[in-house]
């Protein structure tokens, strides 16, 4: 079980949306929480309306930069006990008319799965000195049914969830936590003012997923996810109609 309160929290993408969010929700029972992004303004606005918030500045598309987001916490958060990999972008894009296809499926390989993999790689050691060592990954309900005009990052989120599957396995004589959210839709800066009619707000999103991580569960489908997934299960192709029905530009 991780409790919710008396953590020492890193979550990844805090700036904004769903992290920023949670890093609200999270500071009520806990001292203090960092968060990481890569725009210096944005993690400043955080911080002026939460100040026991801890801001950290880098790009977790370089890897140099993720080993500074390490290094940062090794000497000034050794305490961290709860690791939250919420970063993510993603492009909407047609793969063989972008000329920028391949660098823009790198780009988000790194930012969604390999910057992951690396924190968790790197930071385990930190974790695991303390009670409840947890790590929270953030996929989505796409990893059942891709989207259509997402063409990578459909990809790069069904690689974390299945790395999450795994790294649940391997480390379960470990005493750690390995929680995995998979989140619907929800009305964030991600959609550019264009959310789809399903999204759910931040507040319900952030609630219900931290109301199940309380009771324990440890892969958590947020809200209509779960109705996805049972599809997903007894009738693939409707669902991956189902899912591009409701993303038509
Ligand atoms: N919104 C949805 O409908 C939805 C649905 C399912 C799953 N999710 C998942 O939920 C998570 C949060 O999404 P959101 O909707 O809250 O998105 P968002 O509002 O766009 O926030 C993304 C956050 O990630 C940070 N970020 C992006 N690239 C980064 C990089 N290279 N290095 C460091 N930080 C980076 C952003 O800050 P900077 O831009 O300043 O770097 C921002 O703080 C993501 O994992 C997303 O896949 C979202």
């Amino acid at each position: 079980m991780m409790y919710l309160s008396n953590n020492k929290i890193l979550i990844t993408g805090g700036s904004s949306g769903i992290g920023l969010e949670l890093a609200i929700q999270l500071l009520k029972r806990n001292n203090n929480v960092l968060i990481c992004g890569r725009n210096l303004q944005r993690l400043q606005a955080a911080k002026q309306q939460n100040p026991r918030l801890e801001i950290f500045q880098c790009d977790l598309a370089i890897p140099e930069d993720c080993d500074r987001l390490v290094y940062w916490i090794q000497e000034n958060h050794s305490d961290l006990n709860v690791l939250i990999n919420n970063a993510a972008i993603v492009h909407t894009s047609s793969f063989l008319e972008d000329q920028f296809a391949l660098e823009k499926a790198q780009l988000e390989f790194q930012v969604n799965f390999l910057a992951p993999l690396r924190l968790i790689k790197k930071l385990a050691s930190t974790l695991h000195q303390h009670i409840t060592p947890t790590i929270i990954n953030i996929t989505t309900g796409l990893v059942y049914a891709p989207r259509a005009d997402y063409s990578y990052y459909n990809a790069t989120k069904a690689a974390l969830h299945s790395f999450t599957q795994v790294l649940r396995i391997q480390l379960k004589k470990r005493n750690f936590r390995i929680i995995e959210v998979l989140m619907p839709a929800v009305n964030t800066p991600w959609h550019k003012g264009n959310p789809p009619k399903i999204a759910i707000s931040t507040e319900k999103a952030v609630a219900m997923m931290l109301k199940e991580v309380s009771a324990g569960k440890t892969e958590i489908k947020v809200g209509k996810v779960k109705l996805l997934h049972f599809i997903s299960r007894i009738s693939p192709g409707f669902a991956l109609k189902k899912i591009n029905s409701l993303h038509k530009a």
